[in-house]
């Protein structure tokens, strides 16, 4: 063990899980029955991302076909493909025939027993080759697979997505740091029954668990927010403010500018730009004294009207518009900056406008609500 990992050393956590794996664990599973490495191999593969139930009669018919590595290695894709067909994840398929075949092209035919060596194979990942060592074997090696990171992140209090590098990471060294000094058989299954049978997803059962006494989500009632989810991607929606100012036929329109959604095309006055949903979700609801304001640069206001908002779906976010018209009563006359222009309604048909700004003020002047 390193110093980086030793702080995380812990005997009394392998005996827990021992002791109950032991007593409490699944023991008649048809790849328990075997050191093979074949087919402990062949099972951990099936077992990535398939469940046991499901697993089983896949196993057992294809040791019935190919019941030695070499007999894989010699069969075709057709065969291979045939009987994992039903079993999903099919570059999990491909990958086995072609671990096979350098099974036997490099170690004649007999799965290595470092999990190092094992991880260079196909299809064989760092957590897959330790569980093959230690079945197949007995080697000292840590597994980590989604089931297990639960069970550390919760037990252990462990904050942060642990699919990001450094959560993983520091779950690897807790993982190695935990390995007892015998028994990684039995430690390494009672692993892989806690996350399937007592810490599941939802609704953990606690109460029977080995760990309860030391876990710290259960001592501090956070089972349901460990492991942190994935953070989700941000922006999906914005919210804008648009300004339908009218006067005398006209309505104020301005020049986007060249970068950015709808680039140098004319739109409606926008409060402040578009906005995250998510970084201020209060924005709609506080607009109207503030939109008023800015519509009173423009001239005198003699009447508002919310109109109702609308959605536009861009490739990346959605944009939540909430339209409110201003009829002014005096127009300023200085406010007319190059970026903004007077445009007849009558003509908003030929304006350079984004769809929807076009939808929109086409629709109100169909309703005439426009005075
Ligand atoms: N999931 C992955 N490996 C497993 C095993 N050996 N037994 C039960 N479930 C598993
Ligand atoms: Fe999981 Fe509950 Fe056991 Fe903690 S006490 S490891 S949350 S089952």
């Amino acid at each position: 063990m390193s110093l980086s990992n030793l702080k995380y050393a812990d005997p009394g956590f392998s005996a827990s899980v021992i002791g109950w794996q032991k007593q409490h664990g699944r023991h008649s599973l048809p790849w328990q029955q075997t050191r093979d490495a074949y087919r402990v191999w062949l099972s951990e593969i099936m077992l990535q991302q398939t469940q046991v139930t499901a697993v089983i009669p896949y196993y057992q018919r294809f040791l019935e076909s190919f019941p030695g590595v070499q007999d894989l290695a010699a069969a075709s894709s057709e065969q291979v493909m045939a009987h994992w067909s039903g079993l999903g994840y099919y570059t999990r398929a491909r990958n086995l025939h072609k671990c096979a075949q350098q099974v036997v092209a490099l170690y004649d035919g007999r799965f290595p027993s470092d999990p190092a060596l094992l991880k260079e194979l196909p299809g064989i990942g760092r957590s897959t080759a330790a569980a093959i060592a230690a079945f197949a074997y007995g080697t000292r090696a840590a597994i980590l697979d989604g089931n297990v990171k639960r069970v550390f992140a919760r037990a252990f209090g462990v904050d942060g997505y642990p699919g990001s590098k450094p959560v993983e990471d520091d779950l690897w060294l807790r993982a190695e740091a935990l390995l007892p000094e015998q028994g990684i058989e039995s430690y390494t299954q009672g692993l892989m029954d806690l996350g399937a049978t007592l810490c599941t997803r939802s609704s953990p059962a606690c109460e029977r668990c080995p760990l309860q006494q030391s876990c710290v989500a259960y001592a501090t009632g956070r089972t349901a927010e460990l492991p942190v989810r994935k953070p989700k991607k941000q922006q999906r929606e914005k919210q804008a403010v648009m300004l339908v100012m009218l006067h005398d036929g006209q309505v104020l329109l301005e020049q986007r500018p060249d970068s950015g959604i709808w680039g140098g095309l004319l739109s409606l006055p926008e409060l402040d730009g578009m906005r995250d949903m998510d970084d201020e979700p209060g924005v709609l609801a506080d607009a109207f004294p503030e939109v008023t304001r800015l519509a009173q640069q423009f001239g005198d206001v003699a009447s508002i009207e919310a109109l109702p908002p609308f959605a536009h779906v861009f490739t990346h976010f959605k944009l939540n518009v909430t339209p409110i018209q201003f009829n002014l009563a005096r127009r300023h006359a200085q406010v007319a900056e190059a970026t903004h222009v007077w445009y007849p309604t009558q003509q908003i048909d030929k304006a350079p406008l984004p769809a929807p700004v076009k939808k929109l003020l086409q629709s109100l002047l169909a309703a005439s609500l426009w005075s």
